[in-house]
């Protein structure tokens, strides 16, 4: 190795950078001289081969080639940036003069409008919301609730088992027993909307899966003005100022005494039309005071306390707030009904 040899070396690399068109072939060279183990980097091995008087002259020579090498290297890799910096500018140019794609604003369930309503309507009262499981055992969904096996009123609500004790919970009562024992005899305000499932053939007015939203109001002194005031309240919110309600005996195994809700017509203010059925009313909800069984079972003593209870179908009140004459529309995801609840603003 010489001084003659170094400049040919140099020349060879310098050539080299020159001679590339795009980064990766510039690594190509970076790797062959100028990496760890490339050429130019191993170049310093042969200082020990030479006499103590050439290796000043060496040294000063190999440091030359070094400086002169990294320069033409950093420049050039700095040119091949800026190339391929430009050509994907270029090629990521936005034409603004494109016309833009036109999303429509979306609109929400008539379902999911109305249960929010619901909510709103009850926290503003002082309700907390509750939840409960889908899948619930007998005890729970009718035992707790006072509807022993073999007896009747099981009949009113057929239902989806899964074995002998576990079923698709018929409606959300069996919240009522799940609130009031983990509350531990403490006042109770709640609401807990969800789904319920019931072996119905689906037609206009029925599906197999629906929703429901339970309240329970239990403490000192609940009676049944209280509930009527609640729930007229309720209805006044979600049907209108007008609206009035009346309340007609029932039958529900878990309240004493039961009551079904009718509201006064908003379609003809009580005079009688096809909405109302000529009867200027419209039943739209059942409802109770907690039958003292109920309590006793779940933790309360009804001497001392009292509750009532009520459960609103939600799609029931969406169907009646909007005119949907077919509950089914509710489920099935067609855009021509979905559209007409799309925000106006
Ligand atoms: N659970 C009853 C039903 O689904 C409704 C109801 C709830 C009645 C609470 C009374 C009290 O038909």
């Amino acid at each position: 190795m010489n001084i003659e040899k170094l400049k040919a070396i140099e020349t060879e690399v310098i050539t080299a950078i020159n001679e590339v068109n795009t980064l990766d072939e510039l690594s190509g060279v970076f790797n062959k001289y100028l990496a760890k183990k490339g050429l130019v980097s191993s170049l310093g091995v042969h200082m020990k081969d030479l006499e103590p008087s050439e290796r000043a002259t060496f040294g000063k020579a190999l440091n030359e080639l070094r400086k002169n090498v990294n320069e033409t290297y950093e420049a050039k890799k700095l040119a091949l940036e800026e190339i391929a910096l430009n050509k994907q500018l270029k090629s990521e140019t936005i034409d603004l003069s494109l016309p833009g794609v036109n999303y429509l604003p979306g609109g929400r369930n008539p379902f999911y409008l109305i249960k929010d309503e619901i909510e709103a309507i009850f926290i503003a009262l002082g309700y907390s919301v509750e939840e409960g499981p889908e899948v619930e055992s007998d005890h729970y969904n009718f035992e707790l609730l006072n509807i022993p096996k073999d007896h009747p009123a099981r009949e009113m609500q057929d239902s989806f088992y899964f074995d002998e004790q576990y079923l698709l919970r018929t409606h959300t009562s069996p919240v009522q027993a799940r609130v009031m024992q983990a509350a531990k005899g403490k006042p109770i305000k709640i609401i807990c909307p969800g789904k319920v499932y019931r072996r119905d053939a689906d037609d206009m007015t029925h599906s197999h899966q629906f929703a429901q939203v339970e309240g329970l109001v239990i403490d000192k002194n609940i009676n049944l003005a209280h509930l009527y005031s609640a729930l007229d309240i309720f209805v006044k919110a979600m049907f209108g100022e007008k609206r009035e309600i009346r309340f007609r005996p029932s039958y529900f195994p878990f309240t004493e005494p039961s009551i079904e809700v009718d509201v006064s017509c908003f379609e003809c203010s009580g005079s009688g039309c096809s909405v109302c059925k000529q009867t200027g009313w419209i039943e739209i909800l059942g409802g109770g005071m907690v039958h003292p069984d109920v309590l006793a079972m779940n933790g309360y003593d009804p001497d001392s306390y009292s509750g009532f209870a009520f459960g609103i179908g939600i799609e029931r009140v969406a169907m009646l707030r909007y005119g949907i004459d077919d509950i089914r529309k509710i489920y099935q995801n067609d855009i021509r009904f979905l559209s007409q609840f799309r925000k106006q603003d």
